[in-house]
Formats: structure tokens, C-alpha cells, sequence
């Protein structure tokens, strides 16, 4: 069975691994003339479930939401998953993370593993986040703004900030309205910004690329790359939510803030049509 489509599969049809599986064979078989018998079987996946949804709620609640409907980390409430395509794909993820990106590995046990998934699985039953705006014009607004500075999008723009391809499978709409209104509120990690001043009095501020304890390497705004032994540099101080990108909140109307967050919800990772 692939994930949940839209013509959303009943609790039944959620997959077990394969010891249970045939051990649901062998007790249907048996059920197949008892109701109570029956009532059994559903009430072991209720408690899978159960035991699911605590776990997210623990484990991966934080980033991807309470609800599994995305903050920091991608909304998971949606019919189909753009990396966990099937569910030997989604438990690989829960496992073992994702490597270069935030998504991480936990040391789960396979049953708990498997309760996640199943739960994971149960929330693309809901309808599709319901974003207000309309991307079309987010997209003008996108265009009249200065994001290609930082931005690459499709191929065009800056590389000071994130690629912005795929934001919209990544990210929630609240933490890209978020990202727009107060960006210091959620760096993603990979973009701390450093402040130097070399020996000779000069100083500079951009994104850390590369530090070891001798040299350190960082973009500034223009997307120049900066690369300095640290014994040649007075002062590196670690500007920890900082952010080069400046709030929109002034420049935006609550208009064109929907809009360029519908704009980005919709940036999937897939060509423009
Ligand atoms: C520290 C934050 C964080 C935590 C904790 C976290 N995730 Fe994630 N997760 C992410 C981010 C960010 C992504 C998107 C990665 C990407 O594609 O760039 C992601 C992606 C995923 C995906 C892939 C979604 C897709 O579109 O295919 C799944 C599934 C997932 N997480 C499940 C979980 C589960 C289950 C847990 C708890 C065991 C968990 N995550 C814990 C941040 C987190
Ligand atoms: C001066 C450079 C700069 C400009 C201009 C800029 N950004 Fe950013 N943006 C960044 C940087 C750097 C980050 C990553 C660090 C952070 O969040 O501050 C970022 C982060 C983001 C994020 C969050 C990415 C994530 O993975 O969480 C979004 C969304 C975003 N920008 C969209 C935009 C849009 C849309 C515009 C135009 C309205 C814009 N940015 C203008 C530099 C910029």
C-alpha cells in the first residue's frame, strides 16, 4: 500500500509489518466467526495508534507540529509526502533521518518506529491546509520584492539565503509567514551569521560557510566569499539569531502577505507550468 491518497483508506488498511500481518491473518481467520474476536483485532491497532500518536507528540512534535501539520519542520497532514513516498521510505526517514537537512535520526525501536509510521500515516486523512491567498499574485509580489538578492528560485537569484525551490514541501505556511514577519525568529540551522574584524580594523558581516580552528570562511550579502585565518582576525563574534533578511511586516500589506505566502506554499520543488 503507497501512503494515504485522497480516497482516504479507512483505520483498517493501515499496514503492519510483516510478523503482525500474519499474525492478523491467522486471527482473522479465526474471528472470522466471533464480533468480540473482531473487537480485538481493532482494539490492538487502537493502541498501536495510541501509542503512535504519543510518540510524535514527544518525539516529533517540536518541529513538524502537534497536529503533524508542519512548523520548522514539513506538514506531514497531507495526502502524500513528497520524500516518504511509500512506507518502507518513511520508516527509513523516522530511522535514519535525513541527511543535510534538519529532519533527524532518532533511536527508536522498530515497534515504536512502525506505531510512528502508522500514526504519521493516519494524519494525511485530513484536507490540505487551507492557505488564504492567491499565489498568482504572490508571485508579482515575490517579483516587485528584493528576494532574488538572496533568494535563488529556479535557477535565478542570490545564494546569501536558502534555496527557495521547494520551500512549500518543506516548510509550513506558518513558519514561511513567519520566516517573512520576524526572521529572526527561526534560522534554519547552516545559516549563522558571523561579524569579523581583522587585525588592520576591518570589519565584516556574513553567513558562515566553513570554520575550523584555524580559519574560517564565510558569504557576505553580496554573495562574495570571505575566507580569513583566524589568527589575522581580531574579533569573530557568532551573531546566533541574527538574520540579514530584514521583516517584511512594514512593507507588506496583510494582502500581499497572504499572497506571498500562498506564492510559497505553492513552490513544491516541481517546474513552473
Ligand atoms: C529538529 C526538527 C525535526 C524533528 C524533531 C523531526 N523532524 Fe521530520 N522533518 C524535519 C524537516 C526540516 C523536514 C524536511 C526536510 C527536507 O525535506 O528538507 C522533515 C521531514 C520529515 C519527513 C518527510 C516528509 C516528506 O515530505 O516526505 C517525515 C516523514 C518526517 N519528517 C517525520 C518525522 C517524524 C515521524 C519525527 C519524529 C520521530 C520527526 N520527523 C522529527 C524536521 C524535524
Ligand atoms: C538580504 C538577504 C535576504 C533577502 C533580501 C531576503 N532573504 Fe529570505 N532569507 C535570507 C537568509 C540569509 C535566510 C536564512 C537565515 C534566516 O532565516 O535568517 C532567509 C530565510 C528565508 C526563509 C526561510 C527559509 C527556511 O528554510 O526556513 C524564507 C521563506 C525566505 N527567506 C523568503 C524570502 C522572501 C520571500 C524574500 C522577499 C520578500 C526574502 N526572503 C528576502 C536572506 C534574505
Amino acid at each position: 500500500m503507497s501512503l494515504p491518497s485522497n480516497g482516504a483508506p479507512g483505520p483498517d488498511r493501515v499496514r503492519l509489518p510483516r510478523a503482525r500481518r500474519t499474525r492478523r491473518k491467522r486471527v482473522v481467520a479465526m474471528c472470522a466467526v466471533s464480533l468480540a474476536c473482531w473487537a480485538s483485532v481493532v482494539s490492538a491497532q487502537t493502541a498501536e495508534l495510541a501509542q503512535g500518536k504519543r510518540l510524535f507528540e514527544s518525539q516529533c512534535g517540536s518541529c513538524h507540529g502537534p497536529l503533524g501539520n508542519g512548523g520548522k519542520g514539513a506538514n506531514l497532514a497531507q495526502p502524500r509526502l513528497r520524500r516518504a513516498t511509500d512506507d518502507e521510505a518513511l520508516s527509513n526517514i523516522i530511522r535514519r533521518g535525513i541527511s543535510g537537512t534538519e529532519m533527524p535520526g532518532s533511536p527508536l525501536t522498530p515497534s515504536q518506529v512502525s506505531s510512528i509510521a502508522a500514526y504519521v500515516k493516519t494524519l494525511g486523512r485530513v484536507a490540505p491546509e487551507d492557505v488564504p491567498g492567491n499565489p498568482q499574485r504572490g508571485k508579482a509580489v515575490y517579483a516587485g520584492l528584493d528576494c532574488a538578492r538572496c533568494h535563488t528560485l529556479r535557477g535565478r537569484g542570490g545564494i546569501v539565503g536558502p534555496e527557495l525551490d521547494d520551500i512549500g514541501a518543506r516548510r509550513s505556511a506558518a513558519h514561511l509567514r513567519e520566516a517573512l514577519l520576524a526572521p529572526e525568529a527561526s534560522v534554519p540551522s547552516g545559516f549563522l551569521q558571523l561579524r569579523v574584524v581583522t587585525r588592520d580594523g576591518r570589519t565584516f558581516t556574513g553567513i558562515r560557510v566553513n570554520e575550523d580552528g584555524f580559519s574560517v570562511q564565510f558569504r557576505d550579502l553580496s554573495g562574495r566569499l570571505h575566507s580569513f585565518w583566524k589568527d589575522e582576525l581580531d574579533v569573530i563574534e557568532q551573531l546566533w539569531q541574527r538574520s540579514p533578511m530584514t521583516s517584511y511586516d512594514t512593507r507588506l500589506s496583510v494582502e500581499q502577505t497572504d499572497d506571498l505566502v500562498a506564492y510559497l506554499v505553492a513552490l513544491k520543488g516541481a517546474p513552473e507550468e
